[in-house]
């Protein structure tokens, strides 16, 4: 059987995109073919070429283009876009071609702490400023709506009132780690079946 396409979309450290990588790197079910920045600089743009994946930058101005990402992912026969930490919103054109098949992973429980920007190191201060006594991470499909796609997995850790905010990232870095690529590749097989 053909494996299933991956693409990775990214504009930071790429943490995410990097364990989704190693993840899928000897499995013959999912092929990571690219990730996509809009930032040439960000890490993930060393990372990914270290590892051996191809690595589309583009800009801003073609992130909005109605036709530039889908045209992308058409050309490669995209299956699946997994957003690992990609900060610009994505044009409703390709939410259309994809529909639940464009995955997003959110630092927080959504509906708390989620919507425009609220991203990084601002939702874990809102987390503390609000003394919260737990946080998480959602996995949701991609809807026109920033954060508010339909919900496929949370995951929770406790947080004490010592924690600081980058602590809290920590942990939440801990548990996108651990549960990402599984929750990947559990959406991707029930695609296949
Ligand atoms: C992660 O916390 C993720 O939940 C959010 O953006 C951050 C990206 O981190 N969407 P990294 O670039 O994968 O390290």
């Amino acid at each position: 059987m053909k494996p299933i396409k991956l693409a990775l979309f990214a504009s930071g450290t790429g943490s995410n995109a990097e364990s989704i990588i190693r993840y899928f790197e000897h499995k013959s079910t999912v092929e990571v073919v690219f990730v996509l920045s809009n930032k040439v600089h960000a890490p993930i743009v060393e990372k990914a070429t270290s590892l051996g994946v191809h690595v589309v930058v583009c800009s801003n101005q073609e992130v909005e283009d109605t036709s530039y990402l889908v045209q992308l992912c058409q050309a490669h026969q995209i299956d699946y876009i997994i957003l690992a930490g990609f900060l610009r919103k994505i044009p409703d054109t390709l939410i259309q071609t994809y529909p639940e098949k464009i995955i997003n992973i959110h630092p927080s429980l959504l509906p708390k702490y989620g919507g425009a920007g609220m991203y990084g190191l601002k939702v874990h201060q809102a987390v503390k400023e609000a003394g919260e006594t737990e946080s998480g991470i959602t996995i949701h499909y991609v809807s026109e709506h920033f954060d508010e796609g339909q919900r496929i997995a949370q995951f929770y850790t406790t947080i004490s009132e010592t924690d600081s905010p980058d602590e809290i990232q920590q942990k939440i870095h801990q548990l996108e780690r651990t549960y990402f690529p599984i929750v990947v590749e559990k959406e991707i097989n029930r695609f296949i079946q």
